[in-house]
C-alpha cells in the first residue's frame, strides 16, 4: 500500500499498543519528524510508562508540534489515538496551522496485539488495556472522516503494515 502524503500535512498514526507504529514511523519518516508520545514521557518523567506524565508529556509534544508547523514541516503523532478526544486535539491543530490532517491506521488483529503484549517487557499493563484499545479503534475507523481528517488509509495487519510506503506529493 502506497500512502500519498501531501509535503505538508499532520499525521495521526492510530493504533493500539504493539500495533507497530513506532516500528512504521521510524521506517516511512525522518527521525525529527515523529512526535512519539513515549518519547516525550522519557523527557519529562524519564519513563516512558509513568501515565500521570501524560498532560507533561503531551503539552511538551504539542508544543514542539506547533514549532515544526510554524516552520511547514511535516509532522507526525505517534500516540495510540484511538480516543476520539486525543484525534479531535490532532485535527484542531492541523486547522490551527491550516494544514491536512491525515491519518494512518494499523488495524492488526486482537489475539496478534495480544501475542506481541505477552511477549514485551517494556508495557507493564495487563491484556485488558490491549482489548479495549481494539475496542476503541473498531468503533473509531467509521468515524475518521467525519472527525475531519481527510485522508485515511487503514492498514489491515501487519504485512500491509510492513509493506507500507509513503510517497510526499508537491500537491495534493
Ligand atoms: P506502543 O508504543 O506500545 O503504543 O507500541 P507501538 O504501536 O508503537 O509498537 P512498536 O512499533 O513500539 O512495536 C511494539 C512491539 O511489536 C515491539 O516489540 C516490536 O518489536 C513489535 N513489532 C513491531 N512491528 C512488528 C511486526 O511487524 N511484526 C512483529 N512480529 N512484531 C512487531
Amino acid at each position: 500500500m502506497t500512502i500519498h502524503l501531501p509535503e505538508l500535512c499532520l499525521v495521526a498514526l492510530v493504533g493500539a499498543s504493539g500495533s507497530g507504529k513506532t516500528t512504521l514511523g521510524g521506517r516511512l519518516f525522518a527521525p525529527g519528524e515523529v512526535l512519539s508520545s513515549d518519547a516525550f514521557r522519557v523527557l519529562v518523567a524519564n519513563d516512558e510508562n509513568v501515565l500521570d506524565a501524560n498532560g507533561d508529556a503531551f503539552d511538551a509534544l504539542y508544543f514542539v508540534a506547533r514549532k515544526r508547523l510554524a516552520r511547514g514541516l511535516l509532522t507526525v503523532i505517534d500516540a495510540t489515538n484511538v480516543q476520539a478526544d486525543a484525534r479531535k486535539r490532532i485535527v484542531d491543530l492541523a486547522r490551527e496551522f491550516d494544514v491536512l490532517p491525515v491519518a494512518v491506521v494499523l488495524d492488526l488483529p486482537e489475539e496478534e496485539l495480544l501475542a506481541r503484549h505477552a511477549a514485551r517487557a517494556d508495557r507493564p499493563f495487563g491484556p485488558g488495556v490491549i482489548r479495549q484499545q481494539v475496542q476503541q479503534l473498531r468503533r473509531s475507523l467509521r468515524r475518521l472522516q467525519g472527525e475531519g481528517f481527510r485522508h485515511v488509509t487503514v492498514l489491515g495487519g501487519a504485512q500491509e503494515v510492513q509493506a507500507a510506503q509513503v510517497v510526499r506529493e508537491r500537491l495534493y
